[in-house]
């Protein structure tokens, strides 16, 4: 250091610290608070960061004054949040409280654990409400429709919409719309991309596909996403808008997304846009099934979509049980339930496929078992068929496939976490199981406050080697099968299609979809993965893959198609 440079830091460092430096009396009178205060505040730092960096061993994070264990969160949603959730699942035996900032409402218990789950979904459903508060934010969007609903409200739509998805005439339709969107639709945008030598995002098309099929059962209209062009359609728009609009809710104040919305501003125009073309859409189709209900229309009201089903619905007196409202809350709800869910695990199925071959062909050995099968008896009955459509006793036939699906659900769930409430409010449980509510206490042991938010993490289940062995992380199909048959498995262990009374409704719907359709493209392609092509999962209420999955087709042999 040169003389100068020694000088300036000499006189410098003793205006700040005169006492140190042999400063005079007054001056070092003044100062020594300061030093003292200074040193104080260090120790205190140190020790609050030693005892909150001490909270990860009893907490599993560590949790800091007034932020909580935010900054952890924070650094966890930087790379995977699920693969961190996960970890610190593990390292807590299954369950741990999440401590955010005081000033928040971010506290809540986050579970893996089955015997959990089978309390909060089964043994004391009751007391594990959605809750006003989800209720609250996703109202604007579902309305009173089944996925927000509780009680009374919940229970109506589940009946109902029970008793319908297990008609004859709903499993023919949902039969009759897969084959036209199958054989029409997707295998023609597969054909020509394959012919085009081009790669395409399989996850898109498979988005399409299972939206127009959505829409046909529960509107009986088809919107037509999965046209050659894959065209860009104003009603799938404004859905899309609509529902990542009210998923930003979720991370914003209620107050301040209260406030944007009563201005009408940022996500919340957006919002209030998209669900204004959803509604002039939904009432148009709904002004006409009426017309149609009622006999002065076209097209007659023979059709088992849900959205005729419910509007032939009368009480005792003849009037219509449910308002036009209602009604578009139905769809809208049975829409957001199945448009994205089957066509993200099929995604997750065919990159899963990609990196274990031996699977594949398993699943093609099953496959053209059941085709040998039918061209033999087809042989023998002197009949000819032009093109291959899988029937739905083949399709359910496919046992080696319906346990690779539900392998690649169990590591990669489309709803990768779910939430429920314990229920603040004691009047209604009483009606509903005469139970008085307190305080929950979890099979584990954790003690859950009224009002506490509860989340329960598919995604990480799948990776718990409690719960599914060391090889828990490994592809494994065989593990659904016993003497070659698929064996299901507990709801509480493999959640992703929930369990209890809320069991999701479509869940054999979504196994016939996927497999049809899985079916009917290994049957006519090899699907490759392009290289280098990213593979990692979105952070959204869906799992869908971030990048979409790009892919190249290759023809099979041809005298197959
Ligand atoms: C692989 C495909 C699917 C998966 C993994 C899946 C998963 C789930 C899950 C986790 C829930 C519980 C959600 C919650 O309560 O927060 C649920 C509920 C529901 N699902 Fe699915 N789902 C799939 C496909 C479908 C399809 C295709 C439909 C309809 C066409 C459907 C209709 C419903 C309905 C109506 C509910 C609400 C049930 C209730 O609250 O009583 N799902 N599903």
């Amino acid at each position: 250091m040169s003389e100068a440079a020694a000088i300036t830091q000499n006189a410098t460092t003793s205006t700040m610290f005169p006492t140190l430096l042999g400063g005079g009396a007054l001056a070092g009178r003044l100062v020594l608070p300061e030093v003292q205060t200074l040193e104080l505040l260090l120790a205190v730092s140190i020790f609050v960061a030693i005892h909150s960096l001490r909270q990860r061993r009893s907490q599993g994070l560590p949790c800091w004054p007034l932020v909580g264990m935010l900054p952890s969160l924070l650094l966890g949603l930087r790379s995977d949040m699920y693969e961190w959730i996960t970890g610190v699942l593990a390292s807590r035996g299954g369950t741990f409280t999440f401590r955010g900032p005081w000033f928040t409402n971010l506290q809540c218990v986050v579970t893996a654990d089955p015997r959990n789950l089978e309390h909060l979904l089964k043994t004391r459903f009751g007391s594990f409400p959605k809750g006003p508060y989800f209720r609250d934010t996703v109202r604007d969007l579902l309305g009173d429709g089944i996925f927000g609903a509780d009680d009374e409200v919940w229970r109506a739509q589940r009946k109902a919409a029970s008793l319908e998805f297990h008609s004859a005439e709903f499993r023919a339709l949902t039969a009759s719309s897969l084959v036209e969107l199958v054989h029409r639709r997707m295998l023609p945008v597969l054909a020509h991309a394959e012919a085009s030598g081009e790669s395409l995002d399989l996850q898109d098309v498979l988005l399409r596909l299972t939206f127009d099929n959505v829409c046909m059962i529960a509107f009986g209209v088809d919107p037509g996403c999965l046209s050659p062009g894959l065209p860009e359609i104003p009603f799938a728009r404004a859905f899309e808008d609509a529902t990542e609009a009210t998923i930003v809710r979720f991370v914003t104040p209620t107050t301040v997304w209260r406030a944007m919305r009563a201005l009408g501003v940022g996500h919340e125009r957006v919002l209030r846009r998209s669900l204004s073309s959803v509604d002039a859409f939904a009432y148009d189709v709904i002004r006409k099934r009426k017309e149609e209900v009622a006999g002065t229309g076209r097209g007659g009201g023979r059709s088992s979509d849900l959205l005729t089903v419910f509007t032939k619905m009368r009480d005792d007196e003849g009037r219509p049980v449910y308002s036009d409202k209602f009604l578009r809350d139905i769809c809208v709800n049975f829409i957001l339930a199945g448009r994205d869910t089957s066509s993200v695990a099929l995604a997750w199925f065919f990159w899963l496929l990609g990196n274990n071959p031996a699977v594949e062909a398993r699943i093609l050995d099953e496959i053209e078992g059941i085709v040998a099968a039918r061209k033999n008896k087809q042989k023998n009955d002197g009949e000819v068929e032009e093109e291959l459509v899988f029937q739905p006793d083949e399709v359910k036939r496919m046992d080696y496939l319906h346990a690779s699906l539900s392998e690649a659900l169990r590591l990669y769930p489309s709803v990768p976490v779910d939430h429920k409430e314990v229920r603040t409010d004691s009047s209604s449980i009483i009606s509903l199981c005469m139970v008085v509510v307190e305080d929950e206490v979890f099979p584990d042991g954790t003690v859950l406050k009224k009002g506490t938010k509860v989340i329960y993490a598919m995604y990480a289940m799948g990776r718990m080697e409690s719960i599914w062995g060391e090889d828990c992380r490994e592809y494994k199909p065989e593990r659904w099968l016993r003497d070659g048959r698929f064996m299901s498995e507990s709801a509480y262990k493999f959640t992703a299609f929930n369990g209890g009374p809320r069991l999701c409704l479509g869940k054999d719907f979504a196994y016939y979809q996927m497999k049809f359709a899985a079916a009917s493209i290994l049957h006519r392609y090899h699907v490759d993965v392009v290289e280098g092509h990213p593979v990692a999962p979105k952070m959204a209420l869906t799992m869908y893959m971030k990048y979409g999955l790009k892919v190249r087709l290759t023809k099979k042999d041809k005298s197959k198609l």
